[in-house]
């Protein structure tokens, strides 16, 4: 009960869904989605995902902000309470954001330096097909971008601006929707782009496989901040007069509105300006750097909306990646019970030890290639496709079979009805757990190259 007491409480329904909304809303929707549909056969992908979303990530969600509005505690703590012998399940969700808070923040320099490129005129060189891979090669320029955005970051929370940047976030974030809703409009007029739309929207089944599923799985989580104990702290903030059901369904589709709009602006636009081959499409994390520019470029006033597009989404990034420092931040001060200074300065190290080299893996660094893959992709593969899914399968064991679905129904029903509760605890029970292994053991045997499919 003194928990209770002390800790704060979001002052609004609306409050909620915005805080919840600002952490979940980042280059995971912007950057993430739209490279991922591209290369997994856009309108499969795209259907999967939502089936996923309005299943899975659904009942993940309303199961994570129960679990720490239930308890009052953040993850760390909220397993353990409510049984001593899955607390290892909070300790391990949080290893996940120590895994992408470090990429993270090298694709926030990334952002950062297309900014000033913009700002500085030189579009033209960015709308260059060489541009992108030329610059992430380079052994210094990609690195000192990555501590800038850090220390940018790291001076936002010592101000103790961060509500100032999560206010102008919110104001911005409507202005990001509407520039999205308008570059997406320009792109898809351009001649070539219909294909592109074509790709995007209608599913060709010959192109499902497990791995589509995975990678939408991964995005799912990574996109709505699910199996990383990050909704769980959220959930611990949260009154109880708020609508549990309710509340979910806005975060979803705002989130998911977001994804699906950052689609629309590039995947047609690889179709008009790169011509939708099979190679440009699978560029993978470079391709909004690749694309935009050569949409920008050809746009009347491309130079300006390009620079006012770059800032919104630093802002966006940084909503993100302070939120990931924070909860690392307090990872540390709640389990190792360290004072807030040592745990900053302990959480800088190890962001600028972990992201220097992942930065220089497009470079120097590049001969370690962990599974073929580039240290950006390994940890982007380590977190999203084995332990999210891990942390995903022992939620829904440790509702469904230990606390039973019924504790999250009664959380949820402290205020109002829970409408699909039926339904809710069939996926929680049965689906999703059976779904989440199969899943996990196709990735882990393709990666490992016993299957391909
Ligand atoms: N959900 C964010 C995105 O889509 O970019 C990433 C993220 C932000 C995850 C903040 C976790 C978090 F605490």
């Amino acid at each position: 009960m003194e928990e209770q007491k002390q800790r704060g409480t979001f002052t609004n329904k609306l409050g909620f869904v915005l805080a919840a909304a600002g952490s979940a809303v980042g280059l995971g929707n912007l950057w993430r989605f739209p490279y991922l549909a591209a290369k997994y056969g856009g309108g499969i992908f795209l259907l999967v995902y939502l089936i996923l979303a309005v299943t899975f990530g659904f009942a993940l969600m309303i199961t994570e902000i129960a679990l720490g509005r239930k308890t009052h505690l953040s993850a760390v703590g909220a397993y353990k309470a409510l049984d001593k012998r899955f607390g290892f399940l909070g300790s391990l969700a949080c290893v996940v954001p120590f895994i992408i808070t470090p990429y993270y923040c090298v694709i926030g320099g990334w952002v950062l330096k297309y900014l000033t490129v913009f700002v500085t005129n030189h579009v033209a060189d960015a709308a260059t097909d060489e541009f992108f891979g030329g610059y992430i090669s380079q052994p210094m320029a990609p690195v000192i971008f990555f501590l800038i955005y850090v220390i940018l970051g790291l001076v936002i929370v010592m101000l103790g601006v961060e509500g100032g940047i999560e206010k102008a976030s919110r104001l911005m974030m409507p202005i990001l929707v509407v520039m999205t809703v308008i570059i997406a409009v320009f792109g898809m007029s351009q001649p070539g782009a219909m294909d592109g739309v074509k790709y995007y929207l209608m599913p060709d089944f010959s192109r499902f496989s497990a791995t589509t599923v995975l990678a939408a799985l991964g995005q799912l989580f990574y996109s709505m901040s699910l199996a990383m104990g990050i909704m769980i702290t959220y959930g611990s903030y949260m009154k109880k007069d708020a609508h549990l059901e309710k509340s979910v369904r806005q975060i979803e589709l705002f989130d998911t509105g977001i994804a699906f709009m950052a689609g629309l602006m590039i995947i047609p636009a690889v179709f008009a300006f790169s011509g939708g081959s099979e190679e440009a499409l699978g560029k993978g994390p470079s391709l909004m750097f690749v694309t935009l520019p050569k949409v920008f470029e050809s746009m009347k006033f491309g130079t300006v909306i390009g620079a006012i597009f770059f800032l919104l989404v630093l802002f966006a990034a940084l909503t993100s990646s302070i939120s990931l420092t924070e909860t690392l931040v307090s990872i540390l001060c709640d389990k190792l019970k360290w004072g807030r200074k040592k745990a900053c300065a302990i959480v800088l190290l190890f962001v600028i030890a972990v992201g220097v080299p992942v930065s220089l893996g497009f470079g120097p660094l590049s001969f370690v290639a962990p599974f073929g893959m580039s240290l950006l992709d390994f940890f982007d593969f380590i977190s999203n496709s084995v332990m999210m899914p891990i942390v995903a399968f022992l939620t829904c064991i440790f509702v469904g079979y230990v606390i039973k679905p019924k504790a999250i129904i009664e959380e949820a029903e402290i205020n109002g009805k829970f409408k699909v509760k039926k339904f809710y605890t069939i996926i929680i029970k049965y689906i999703a757990p059976v779904c989440l292994v199969a899943i996990l053991a196709f990735s882990i045997m393709e990666v490992l190259g016993i299957i391909t499919v």
